[in-house]
């Protein structure tokens, strides 16, 4: 026997691998299945940015630098102008990242503290990167009541690495007010942690103001924001994002990165520039959401759901119990337990809209069918 390291042995299954007996299963018995369990985006990555990826091959291809290109770091710089009113400095405000995913996984690596505090449900990476880095995680629950937003006054900080903030937060779509992320940034400060405020979302949005982002606090200090093009630009592959903020966040980051790895590949920052300097195609993905949303939801409604959720991110949750979505599962249709997100999903289940017009017109059929 190999020995694992205790911290990847103690990990439960990915709650999202124990679907996949189950669709295999389906699968096998030639049943059609319409997943709205994982968050993957399916849109078509818009043509220009897969030109400006094709248009950067080079016939030379040496290490990308850690920091990412100059060009890129302007770019989101600029993107953070329009949308935030943030003035960023490219050099030392900002660092491209490989997706999201990997540096969400790496911040605990990175700041001293023994704890690492994570909303509860959550997305699973929190918990995991600060398992993996030896720290012990405090769960802050979220609760519909305040609008799944945590109580900030109930944590001892005086331990505190990282508090994790994700607005538009994945599960329940919620958003969260600049005045809670003042909040916030003003504890971390004040007790010596990093406020990480996740914002993956932050462009899939169906009221009428965009969600706003802890990048327009105007003291910086302790904060750091993470973003990425997974799903504002359709690009889950392309595996783009960045940290933005504090200069001494943002100088760790780069200090810590080449011993992990480099930024994304320069042909995949390109493509990178492209997507931040527009503006367009976001607006096209948004609308595609929103039908998307606007067939979903009341259908769910008319079944007797209701919708205890925001109204960002492409989720919806609703509320609905394991055994429904067992129930729709046998029929195809897959969505996700909010057990999975954590104990405090229980009684929620949450739907991706990333299945196609047409299959949400046929889920609906098979939800509504005795
Ligand atoms: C809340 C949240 N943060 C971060 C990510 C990671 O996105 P990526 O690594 O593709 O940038 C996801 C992906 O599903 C997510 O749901």
């Amino acid at each position: 026997m190999i020995r694992l390291s205790p911290v990847l042995d103690g990990l439960g299954t990915y709650p999202f691998v124990k679907l996949e007996a189950a669709r295999a299963r389906l699968r096998s018995q030639g049943v059609e299945l319409i997943d709205f369990g994982m968050g993957e985006p399916r849109e078509e990555t818009p043509a220009f940015i897969r030109e400006a990826l094709a248009a950067a091959i080079q016939p030379l291809a040496p290490y990308p630098s850690a920091v990412g290109l100059p060009e890129l770091r302007a770019a989101i710089a600029g993107w953070a102008q329009r949308r935030f009113g943030t003035s960023l400095d490219p050099d030392t405000q900002i660092v491209p990242t490989l997706g999201s995913k990997e540096a969400v996984f790496g911040l605990a690596h990175v700041f001293g503290g023994d704890q690492v505090v994570i909303p509860q449900p959550a997305y699973p990476v929190y918990d995991r990167g600060a398992r993996f880095a030896g720290k012990e995680v405090v769960e802050l629950p979220l609760r519909e009541a305040d609008g799944w937003l945590p109580d900030l006054g109930a944590v001892d900080w005086s331990r505190v690495a990282i508090l994790w903030l994700n607005y538009p937060n994945n599960p329940t779509g919620a958003t969260a007010p600049l005045d809670f992320y003042v909040e916030a940034a003003a504890l971390a400060r004040k007790h010596g942690f990093v406020l990480a405020s996740d914002e993956a979302y932050s462009e899939l949005y169906f009221g009428d103001r965009a969600p706003e982002s802890a990048l327009q606090l105007t003291d910086l200090r302790h904060v750091a924001v993470f973003n990425t093009l997974s799903k504002r630009s359709s690009m889950p592959g392309y595996r783009s994002g960045f940290v933005a903020g504090d200069p001494e966040i943002v100088a760790a980051l780069k200090k810590y990165r080449p011993n992990v790895g480099v930024a994304p590949p320069d042909v995949l920052q390109h493509a990178a520039i492209a997507a931040w300097n527009e503006e367009a195609h976001v607006t096209e993905v948004r609308t595609r959401y929103q039908a998307k949303r606007d067939l979903l939801l009341p259908a769910l409604e008319a079944l007797g759901l209701r919708s205890a959720g925001g109204d960002a991110s492409f989720f919806l949750w609703m509320e609905g119990s394991d055994e429904l979505a067992a129930r729709w599962l046998e029929r195809g249709v897959i969505v996700a337990p909010g057990s999975f997100f954590g104990p405090a999903g229980e009684g929620y289940l949450r739907l991706a809209l990333v299945p196609p017009l047409d299959a949400i017109e046929r889920a609906v059929e098979l939800m509504r069918a005795p």
